[in-house]
């Protein structure tokens, strides 16, 4: 079973190789196609897509941590991120995590036994004058406090 579910995914990044071809520049558009089917990039996909453009897994690996959009475990539905740079930090990010954490019942970097929810922190979202900044999907909240983070998870719910 485990050796066809590897076939299958060999095959399929050999059909991405194809059509993106057998470039560096090609890496990325091939780690955002696995990720949007499978909803994260599995080790193993991750050294086929190194055996596969030649490349060393390392650079596989370090391509998919820099991009938060891009991960090695499946996260929730709903991916919620709050800014912890000094600004929003000093706004009041902790009040807004511990509010989130329990609403959700979850800590940052965990995703919700439903699969509805993860909760991240990020860097700087680009708000700093209306902190804490919160990024839920692709909406961006200002000016969040302890009970508007609890509202918005449950207007997304
Ligand atoms: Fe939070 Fe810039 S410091 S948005």
């Amino acid at each position: 079973m485990l050796v066809l579910e590897k076939n299958a995914m060999t095959e399929e990044i050999e059909l991405l190789v194809h059509k993106y071809g057998k470039l560096r520049s090609s890496l990325l558009p091939i780690l955002q196609d696995i990720q949007r089917k499978h909803n994260s990039i599995p080790d193993f996909a991750q050294q086929e897509v190194a055996r596969l453009l030649d490349i060393h897994p390392v650079e596989v690996f370090s391509v998919i941590s820099f991009y938060s959009f891009l991960n090695t475990e499946p996260k929730g539905k709903n991916i919620v991120r709050l800014c912890q740079t000094i600004t929003c930090d000093m706004a009041g990010k902790t009040g807004v995590a511990k509010a989130l954490e329990r609403e959700l019942g979850i800590k940052f970097g965990e995703t919700t036994k439903d699969n509805k929810f993860t909760l991240e922190y990020v860097n700087c979202l680009g708000m700093c004058d209306q902190g804490p900044a919160l990024l839920v999907n692709e909406r961006v909240y200002p000016k969040v406090t302890p009970e508007r983070a609890v509202q918005i998870i449950g207007e997304v719910k």
